[in-house]
């Protein structure tokens, strides 16, 4: 979408993933601080993002969404002032139905409303729900509140959760700044592996300005080993998905910190060439667990994951070939987890020995004939 945001994948944290339905503004406001003082908003994360149970199950006499008086007491307002003093950005969620998965109200019908309501509060990002729809196709549901949105004053990031359902990177590019190309995930390897592959289909429809979004992370959150989760992320940064990090960040694990702060990985991500990595290669029958994903990056650089999906360690090449990059090309390696540069040049092919559910990320630098 073209309003000026989302030009490389958002960052920040969305309270779903952890605490469901189990929010109020002290988590919201202690996760804010928690972002500044890790230095984890420095990194990039600046969107606070609240997901579904925030407002009251009914609206006030004048139809305005209403924050939650047992947990939200100070109001949305205050939360925003709030974030906004932290040198962050706050976002909100509704749906477009008649209620939101969680049974608040939903603004299907009431979206002029609800935008004008979220820009007063000086909200900076929606995400927008599809539970109890009246059936119609969201693509014609989704624009409605994008209209919305774009006639506040207010630059608005707006995130289009339907579920992948309506192939939503075949419309969503000139009505949101990103899309669910997937159900929900789950704290699994299993969840995350599929989730990849689901959205590794439209990886040609991503690009600055609106960003295949295969749910968001579950690093940090205990279901998945530290090698998995590092795979999770790297493949997450590799694929331009939104980095919204799903667990408690009041509570952080040094090694669940170790892999979400990690530069080179969030640079990957970040970089303003903005074209989604994808699946170049896996082997076939017994060694389809095997994979090579890559992907351009600005300054004619290359990102290349090595992904070993099965139990084994294993050994898994890439060649030029396979990278699109000419034989005979002179490249230096750098290693984004280990973060050492491989002695000499490598020329023509990439290997390394990968754990079982485990990848290798590396950044590939061509190096011309007069260094
Ligand atoms: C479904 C969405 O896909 C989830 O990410 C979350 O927002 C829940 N709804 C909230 O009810």
């Amino acid at each position: 979408l073209n309003n000026g945001l989302g030009l490389t994948p958002p960052m920040g944290w969305n309270s779903w993933n952890f605490f469901g339905c189990n929010i109020n503004e002290t988590v919201i406001f202690e996760t804010a601080s928690a972002l500044v003082f890790t230095g984890l908003a420095d990194l990039g994360y600046n969107y606070v993002n609240i997901d579904d149970c925030w407002a009251e199950l009914e609206r006030d006499e004048d139809g305005n969404l209403v924050p939650r008086k047992s947990t939200f007491p100070s109001g949305i307002k205050a939360l925003a002032d709030h974030i906004h003093g932290l040198g962050l950005k706050l976002g909100i969620y509704s749906d477009a139905g008649f209620y939101t998965c969680q049974k608040q109200p939903g603004s299907l019908g009431y979206e002029m409303q609800d935008a004008q309501t979220f820009a007063n509060w000086e909200v900076d990002y929606l995400k927008y729900d599809n539970c109890f729809n009246d059936k119609s196709k969201p693509e014609i549901r989704y624009p409605v509140m994008r209209n919305a949105l774009n006639s506040t004053s207010r630059q608005i990031f707006y995130s289009i959760c339907e579920w992948g359902r309506d192939d939503p990177a075949k419309w969503a590019g000139q009505v949101g700044n990103s899309w669910r190309t997937t159900g929900d995930i789950v704290d699994k390897w299993s969840s995350m592996v599929k989730l990849a592959d689901e959205n590794d289909k439209w990886a040609d429809f991503a690009g600055p300005g609106g960003w295949n979004d295969p749910d968001m992370l579950e690093v940090g959150n205990g279901g998945m080993t530290v090698e998995e989760y590092r795979s999770h992320f790297s493949v997450w940064a590799l694929m331009k998905a939104p980095l919204l990090i799903g667990c408690d960040i009041r509570d952080l694990k040094p090694e669940t910190f170790e892999i979400l702060s990690n530069e080179e990985v969030i640079g990957v991500n970040q970089d303003p060439l903005g074209v989604q990595g994808r699946r170049v290669k896996k082997g076939s029958w017994l060694r389809s667990k095997l994979q090579v994903w890559s992907g351009p990056l600005s300054g004619g650089r290359t990102v290349v994951l090595l992904w070993n999906r099965g139990l084994f360690a294993a050994n898994i090449k890439a060649t030029w070939e396979d990278l699109g990059l000419s034989s005979g090309t002179p490249v230096i390696v750098r290693d984004l987890w280990k973060h050492e540069t491989w002695e000499g040049n490598s020329v023509d092919e990439i290997e390394a020995r990968v754990h079982g559910r485990a990848s290798e990320m590396f950044i590939l630098t061509p190096q011309t004939t007069t260094q």
